[in-house]
């Protein structure tokens, strides 16, 4: 899948800055989406969709609580949005088109304008044909700042991506191909970090980093290893956890989640720590940290402290919740032989070859007219997931983070609180949540081509 000679061509990048360009809100940020020439180090140029120029696009900082005026311009030739992923958003700003607002025509503008209640690592993407426009480049970051510093020595990104590009360092136009639709998505075959093949990121022997990190992929799973440093891990989808160490150095990103690591790092001056990629096929590393001089001090410091809590409703009560299930069925060497779509029971060929819909949750292809439920504010819900095909899937919530209380029928109590789980072929998970967010919101796959081939529905609280 991934092509390791062409990887490897890619290797000594240039050590860039491997920060990212971030912008803070003066009045307004302004997000133009436009069509752009970006050196992935491939060797020639990519014809990419970016927003200002950039892959990913500038990361856009604010203060927790603070309101966030966003203007997108939108000049890429085809109607767009902008969901802003795991932001707790006032509904009519969650970027959905024709469930929160009309898509954004081509040379038109949208004023998103809302509050960020929720400190922590999100990001901003299109939601418009998303399996495209995200796998043409429409995305970036927006960090919510605690209020108070959080005590590390400077913070860097790594938002990693995997492009399918062809010879000549051109995307493959072959969005939305039945085959990735009905298979495991567009998987690449050319990895980036902030938006670089292998880059060098400068660090320095003896200070404490946050690492942001992001999965902006369309549909690779992607488990990373840390070699020469010892992570904890501190935030999950942005919301703070009791912080832990990594198994074996690992951590595994579905599509659209991101994790807050804390590292010392003891490298020796000159010294590199790969981070490597890893699969059941072997290992590519995709970037290096590569340290530098001496900060002040390089003894151990003490374990990190916790994040403040975010303002989330935990009340969850199971007692009282109202318990509802979603059932996948489809994709390839599934059982499904017909679902409704469109109001109307179709046979699966037809499903396949006519609409391009290869996956139904509770029977119904693609967005149903009607919600999958509709819930008082307030009420906790208990959410059975069940994926009854062989193919993983990450499931997102709009609008309110969840927890995990429960996986194949073991209860799992404590479990941090995400926007994105993945689940694993044949598996069951129940999720639980306070429905305190009033509007429309949208539960889907993020393994984009899962999502346009059917996996998409909603909810509605009231
Ligand atoms: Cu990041 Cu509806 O998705
Ligand atoms: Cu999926």
């Amino acid at each position: 899948m991934i092509d390791r000679r062409r990887f490897l061509k890619g290797s000594g990048a240039v050590a860039l800055s491997s920060l990212l360009p971030w912008a803070r809100a003066q009045d307004e940020f302004v997000l133009t989406a436009a069509p752009a020439t970006i050196d992935l180090g491939e060797g020639g140029g990519t014809n990419v969709w970016a927003f200002n120029d950039q892959v990913p696009g500038p990361t856009l900082r604010v203060r927790q609580g603070e309101r966030v005026r966003a203007r997108l311009r939108n000049r890429i030739g085809v109607e767009t949005t902008i969901h802003w992923h795991g932001i707790r958003i006032d509904n009519a700003m969650d970027g959905v088109p024709d469930v929160t607002q009309s898509p954004v025509p081509t040379d038109g503008e949208f004023l998103y304008d809302f509050l960020a209640p929720d400190a922590g690592t999100y990001w901003y993407h299109s939601h418009r044909f998303s399996h495209e426009q995200v796998g043409r480049g429409l995305y970036g970051l927006l960090v919510v700042e605690e209020p108070e510093p959080y005590p590390v020595d400077r913070e860097l990104a790594l938002v990693v991506d995997d492009w399918r590009l062809d010879e000549s360092g051109a995307i493959v136009e072959s969005f939305g191909n039945l085959r990735d639709v009905s298979h495991a998505g567009r998987l690449g075959n050319w990895f980036t970090v902030n938006g670089m093949s292998r880059p060098d990121i400068a660090v320095t022997t003896g200070e404490r980093l946050r690492l942001r990190l992001a999965n902006t992929a369309n549909a690779r799973i992607i488990t990373l290893r840390f070699a020469g440093i010892e992570p904890w891990v501190i935030a999950l989808d942005g919301q703070p956890c009791t912080p832990f160490t990594l198994d074996d150095g690992r951590v595994t990103l579905a599509p659209g989640q991101r994790t807050d690591l804390v590292t010392d790092i003891h490298l020796a001056p000159g010294a590199r720590a790969d981070i490597d990629y890893v699969d059941e096929r072997g290992v590519l590393t995709v970037a290096a940290l590569v340290a530098e001089g001496f900060a002040a001090s390089t003894a151990s410091r003490e374990p990190p402290p916790p994040l403040p809590a975010n303002p989330l409703d935990t009340r969850i009560d199971l007692d009282t919740a109202r318990r509802e299930a979603l059932v996948m069925r489809g994709g390839a060497m599934g059982d499904m032989n017909s679902a409704t779509y469109q109001g109307r029971e179709v046979p699966i060929r037809e499903l396949v070859t006519r609409h391009g819909m290869a996956w139904s949750m509770n029977g119904v292809a693609g967005m149903p007219e009607s919600p999958l439920f509709t819930v008082e504010r307030g009420r906790t819900v208990a959410l059975d997931m069940v994926n009854d095909t062989r193919w993983p899937h990450a499931m997102h919530l709009h609008g309110h983070h969840f927890r995990v209380v429960g996986y194949n029928g073991e209860p799992l109590p404590d479990s941090p609180w995400r926007d994105t789980t993945l689940m694993q072929a044949f598996d069951r998970s129940r999720i639980a949540f306070v429905a305190d967010n009033p509007g429309k919101w949208l539960i889907h796959c993020h393994m984009l081509e899962h999502a346009a081939g059917g996996m998409m529905t909603w909810f509605e609280v009231r």
